[in-house]
């Protein structure tokens, strides 16, 4: 057995952000114009009139303030509402797999090594582009390394089960260091016309280099356990899949699904969630912790899955058994939103330092599926 370390951490953020205001301004106006079109059913009492979302309301409910997107210009468009990604050819590499290579690049200059020392890649991500080839093999493909790479998607919680992934593999002996992508483009899953849940979510790209420790130099992360865990919810789905085609209509972006909102996009039980992955999440983390003899008090930082403020500060609060100060919780969704997959990653990868060799942390996602993820992690000399 060989024992696995995370070496470097990359990230990718794209260019072009939104604001609460610049988002709640173009709802609004769909709203108004939605309104409009049907208002002789709305006066008939046939459907109900859409209410305007708000700025108050988004920020004190998710913590969100801004998202980074990969464009804006088609989400704020009251006549359009969703992403304009313009379709490459199949010469050309893809989007999602341009926004890995630009994280994994950021993460191998911080590795100092050359890629061609990775023998695999992972892309594990949510919001793929298309079922195959796998975007992993262009991404090993564009950084010339030789092995083997596959995609892999547990939700929000593909990182976690993408790092324990790669450490089994290291640990088995079958390759010396992998490369994990996570490269998000959850605003082409967005529906940015259902009030609920339009502020939720951004573009990103993380990646993670998992490598064996008897070959690692110094400094990263000593991994000191992993553990998964999956059961079945129908709260928060996306059906967009290849059966489902034909009942997409022809913009693609307002199939009406039995609740009234379209399920071919992100759709969730707020509420639900909320309350069930909570206590499903501060257990696992607390059972994992005393399996390992840590004392989860004596964390010295969480890196969480960025899912929801309110959601953050319950589950760190149950895990460290007090209030969190800024520094141990780590929160970017105000700036990011929830990048589903990446989240946890960005906070690892910008909010690191001040480690003393020794001390411990934990990077924790969770999501659809129900799927979540623990690494209990500590700095290395
Ligand atoms: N602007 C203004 N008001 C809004 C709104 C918006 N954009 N969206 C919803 N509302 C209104 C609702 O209509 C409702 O009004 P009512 O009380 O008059 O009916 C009220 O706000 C509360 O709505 P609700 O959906 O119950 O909100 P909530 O307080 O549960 O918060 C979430 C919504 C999603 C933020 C919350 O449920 C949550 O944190 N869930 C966790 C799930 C999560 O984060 N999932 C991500 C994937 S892991």
């Amino acid at each position: 057995m060989h024992k696995a370390i995370i070496s470097a951490t990359g990230l990718f953020t794209p260019e072009q952000s939104v604001s609460n205001a610049e988002l709640v301004a173009a709802y609004n106006a769909w709203a108004d114009g939605w309104n409009a079109a049907n208002a002789v059913a709305i006066e008939a009492g046939e459907v109900e009139a859409k209410s305007h979302s708000s700025e108050a309301f988004i920020e004190k409910a998710s913590g969100i303030k801004s998202r980074y997107v990969m464009d804006k210009s088609g989400i704020l468009d009251p006549e359009r509402m969703t992403p304009h990604l313009a379709a490459r050819t199949n010469d050309e590499l893809s989007i999602l797999a341009d926004m890995a290579v630009r994280a994994a690049r950021d993460a191998i200059a911080s590795w100092g090594k050359p890629a061609s020392e990775i023998g695999a890649v992972i892309c594990a991500a949510s919001n793929m582009q298309r079922p195959y080839p796998a975007m992993a093999i262009e991404v090993q493909q564009a950084l010339g390394i030789d092995g083997f790479a596959f995609d892999m998607n547990v939700a929000c919680s593909s990182a976690t089960f993408g790092i324990k992934t790669a450490a089994d593999f290291v640990a088995s002996g079958s390759v010396k260091a992998v490369l994990m992508v996570n490269p998000e483009i959850c605003s082409a899953h967005l529906n940015f016309k259902d009030r609920d849940s339009h502020f939720i979510f951004g573009d990103v790209a993380t990646a993670v280099i998992i490598e064996a420790e008897d070959q690692a130099g110094p400094g990263g992360w000593d991994i000191l356990g992993t553990r998964l865990q999956t059961s079945f919810s129908n709260n928060i789905r996306n059906n967009f899949g290849f059966l489902n085609k034909a009942a997409l209509p022809t913009d693609g972006i307002e199939p009406v699904g039995s609740d009234g909102l379209t399920d071919k996009m992100f759709v969730q039980q707020g509420r639900k969630v909320f309350k069930e992955v909570v206590p499903m999440v501060s257990d696992m983390i607390l059972s994992h912790a005393a399996e390992l003899s840590l004392d989860p008090h004596g964390l010295k930082r969480l890196w969480l899955h960025q899912a929801n403020i309110n959601m953050n500060q319950l589950i760190g609060r149950k895990v460290l058994g007090r209030d969190p100060s800024p520094e141990e919780n780590v929160i970017i969704l105000d700036d990011y939103a929830n990048t589903s997959s990446a989240g946890s990653i960005i906070a690892f990868h910008l909010h690191n330092e001040g480690f003393a060799p020794g001390e411990t942390g934990l990077i924790c996602s969770f999501g659809a599926g129900y799927s979540a993820g623990t690494v209990f992690v500590q700095k290395r000399p």
